[in-house]
């Protein structure tokens, strides 16, 4: 059987690093074949592209320049990494993925959306994600979580503004998508964030697999 694919997704500081351990945990003991990869990266090649187009510069970056490169990474991604995966039977677990694009580049950076939608069906197509979680929190909230952080990439450093034009977005893609897109409330304890997300997990494992 074909494996699943499910995004992770959030703002910056919303707690991705300590959901992605705890899905890890709970597909171990449930013994659920999977890979954990992110994006943009996630190959030898993409992760190039990821310090391309992350590392702070001081050459101004043009907005379809850092598209194209999110998407160039996501080709090759999708292509040497998650479809075997999940021709292999395998869970694909993706820190971030296409709403990221529709996201930042989209609603923060003002993107055609038209161009997104060209995009992301020439290079993603129906491989899009069985369920996407959404780590919600304040912005005001992540930036305390990321001022504290050594290294700060280029986006960690827009504008509060961009930071709440990106939350928005994401509230937004998971409105329109409520089947896919699960909200995942990251302002509360460590442990109440963990109990939502293996609450999702058990029931995308019931859906899914029937239990089994
Ligand atoms: P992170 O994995 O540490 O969150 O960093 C990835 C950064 O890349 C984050 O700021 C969001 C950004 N990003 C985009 O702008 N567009 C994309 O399509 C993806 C996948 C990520």
């Amino acid at each position: 059987m074909k494996g699943k694919f499910i995004s992770l997704e959030g703002g910056e500081g919303s707690g991705k690093s300590t959901a992605i351990l705890c899905i890890q945990a709970w597909l171990e003991s449930h013994n659920v074949p999977f890979i954990m990869t992110r994006e943009p990266g996630g190959t030898p090649l993409a992760e190039e592209i990821r310090q391309l187009v992350l590392n702070p510069r001081d050459e101004k970056v043009n907005d379809t320049a850092e598209l194209l490169l999110m998407f160039a990474a996501r080709a090759q991604h999708l292509s040497e990494k998650i479809q075997p995966a999940l021709e292999a039977g395998a869970w694909v677990i993706c820190d971030r993925f296409l709403d990221s694009s529709y996201v930042y580049q989209g609603k923060a950076r003002g993107g055609d959306t038209q161009q997104l939608d060209l995009l992301s069906e020439w290079v993603v197509g129906d491989h899009r994600p069985d369920a996407t979680l959404l780590l919600d929190v304040p912005v005001e909230v992540g930036q305390q979580r990321i001022v504290q952080r050594q290294y700060q990439d280029r986006l960690d450093k827009e504008s509060l503004v961009f930071h709440q034009k990106v939350r928005e977005g994401f509230l937004e893609r998971a409105h329109s998508e409520p089947n896919r897109v699960t909200i995942i409330d990251a302002s509360v304890s460590i442990e109440a964030v963990k109990s939502q997300i293996e609450n999702q997990l058990e029931h995308l494992f019931q859906a899914w697999c029937g239990g089994k």
